[in-house]
């Protein structure tokens, strides 16, 4: 299986970080300038430091590359955290960066997308966008880790929401939740 995320310019890079930890496949990553200086700013993390984590790294401004072009397999892209400004992109056909490339390549070729957007409140145009985007296939997970696990850090919550994600790209973790048999009350 092979995964694609992406980081964008929104806040919450923490649960990108995680997400990367935890994913099992092969993985490669790619983060836009904005998502660079908002990784920095939250975590004090240079792009650069991601690198050993993941199988390879990719320039946002780099439509050449391998991934740019549908002839060359993923399975999924995982947009996390998504901006609106890249949410709003993708919905109108722009492709002028590697990742809105990729998601146009992701849609047109009927592969997963999960667009794990961070901003509150959200604006009409945000929303008539993401049902738009839904309607083309994408999915649409907002980042807004529940507390009915018994979360109780941050790291807790990164966790979750990492395997909510997992189980969206196909990849079942063995923590699931009510694994038991569902008996009559
Ligand atoms: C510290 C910081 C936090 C930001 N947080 C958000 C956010 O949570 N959601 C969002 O949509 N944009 C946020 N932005 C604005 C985006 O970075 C900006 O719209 C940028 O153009 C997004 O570009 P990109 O989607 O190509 O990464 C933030 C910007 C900064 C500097």
């Amino acid at each position: 299986m092979r995964t694609i995320i992406g980081i964008t310019g929104a806040s919450g890079s923490n649960f990108a970080v995680n997400l990367i930890e935890k994913c099992p496949s092969e993985k490669y990553l790619v983060a836009s300038k904005w998502g660079k200086r908002v990784m920095h700013e939250e975590l004090g993390l240079k792009f650069e430091e991601l690198r050993s984590m993941v199988d390879n790294t990719f320039s946002d401004s780099d439509l050449a590359s391998p991934f740019a072009s549908g002839s060359n397999y993923f399975d999924s892209l995982v947009i996390i955290p998504c901006s609106i400004s890249t949410l709003n992109k993708i919905a109108s056909g722009i492709s002028d960066s590697l990742i809105t490339r990729m998601a146009q390549v992701a849609l047109k070729e009927r592969r997963r997308l999960i667009i794990a957007l961070r901003e509150t409140p959200l604006d009409s145009i945000t929303l008539e966008n993401a049902l738009k985007l839904s309607k083309a296939g994408a999915i649409i997970a907002p980042i807004s880790p529940g507390v009915y696990m018994g979360e109780s850090s941050i790291k807790d919550m990164e966790n979750t929401f990492s395997e909510k994600i997992l189980s969206l790209i196909g990849v079942h973790p063995d923590k699931g939740w009510r694994t038991e048999k569902i008996k009559d009350e």
